[in-house]
């Protein structure tokens, strides 16, 4: 490798992501995108767009669309941050609260994409395991410059107890990110932390509940200095008009989203009964996705399996991962298609 990259770059292997088949008849049910499609109000959105405003640059502090996430969350513009999905603002968060001599924490499993983010930043990674069962396991005296913790937790799809996290960011002495990109589809959430602490973010998503993941758009509520600090790192026009007006259209229509998210809630139900008929483990979830573990089989062997079929779902190979599979929740259609396919298997 060239001797002009950087030796951490060079050491490091990069994040990967969920496989994108070409071939539109695979099943996709392996990186928790929405089956559905998004808000008719986007569609309009984007129609009423003007080709011609392209040739300026987007608001590049997309006041509007801020506003709009302040009116839903409380606070003000001021408290909230967008980017170019929330993987741009945990990049943004790793740069913004991270000295270089200090340390990056994370729960383990969890989104892997945070052990990346200390590697890009060559910071000390100090990730916390989770309980026998995935469950919250935070040792007392932890410590580390910053924390990102996943809630609910995928790939587990588990959610940690409230009165937990919130004695965690009163006690920690760093700033802690809380990912709620599955939140929509749990039982309760934590912006109030955010707008109630100073070293407390909350990070969403459109890519979820809102069957967004093309668009990319994800944001940040929290206290102003430490928004405005996000602000002072970003590219200029890190979220271009295009998104602006879809975001915009998206967030409009709550209606559209929960009638989604309770959609996929009745097939997760649903979905969940069939797999236990079976004898698979499953884990309770809180999200978009099943963390399971096959009766009889190898997850390794019942994913091939189900490849073969052209059904996709995630492996995670190696560690403590290794004996399980997630599974995005699809339509009932996608999920019947996927119960057949693991009864043959
Ligand atoms: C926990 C978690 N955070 C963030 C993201 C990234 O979301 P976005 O599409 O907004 O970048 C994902 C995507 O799968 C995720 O699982």
């Amino acid at each position: 490798m060239s001797a002009y990259i950087k030796k951490s770059v060079r050491a490091m292997q990069g994040y990967t992501p969920g496989e994108q088949p070409t071939n539109p008849q695979v099943i996709k049910l392996n990186t928790n995108e929405s089956p559905y499609p998004p808000s008719p109000a986007v569609r309009e959105a984007l129609q009423s767009l003007k080709v011609e405003t392209l040739r300026l640059y987007p608001d590049p502090v997309s006041l509007v669309l801020r506003r709009k996430i302040a009116d839903l969350h409380g606070g003000t513009p001021d408290n909230v941050f967008v980017g170019n999905g929330s993987d741009e603002t945990l990049a943004l968060c790793s740069r913004a609260f991270v000295e270089d001599d200090g340390a990056i924490g994370y729960f383990e499993p969890s989104y892997s994409l945070y052990p990346v983010l200390a590697q890009i930043r060559a910071v000390t990674a100090r990730p916390v395991a989770l309980g026998p069962d995935f469950e919250w396991a935070m040792p007392v005296d932890y410590q580390a410059s910053l924390f990102f913790m996943t809630t609910p937790n995928a790939p587990t799809g588990i959610q940690y107890p409230k009165t937990e996290i919130r004695a965690f960011c009163a006690r920690f002495p760093g700033i802690v990110v809380l990912d709620e990109a599955y939140v929509d589809f749990s039982r309760e959430h934590c912006m109030d932390l955010a707008l109630e602490c100073d070293n407390v973010l909350v990070l969403r998503t459109l890519s979820k509940s809102y069957a967004l993941a093309g668009l990319r758009l994800g944001y940040v509520v929290g206290a102003a200095p430490l928004i405005e600090a996000l602000f002072k790192i970003k590219d200029s026009y890190n979220v271009g008009r295009i998104t602006q007006a879809a975001a915009l259209a998206a967030l409009s229509d709550q209606a559209h989203m929960q009638t989604l998210v309770e959609r996929t809630k009745a097939t997760r139900r649903r979905t969940i009964t069939e797999l236990e008929r079976m004898g698979f483990r499953v884990f309770p979830s809180e999200t978009n996705f099943l963390w399971v573990k096959p009766p009889q089989i190898s997850a390794a062997d019942l994913y091939r399996r189900l490849r073969e079929q052209n059904i996709l779902v995630r492996y995670f190979p190696g560690g403590r991962t290794q004996d399980y599979l997630r599974i995005t929740i699809g339509t009932d259609e996608q999920m019947q298609a996927l119960v057949n396919a693991m009864r043959g298997a």
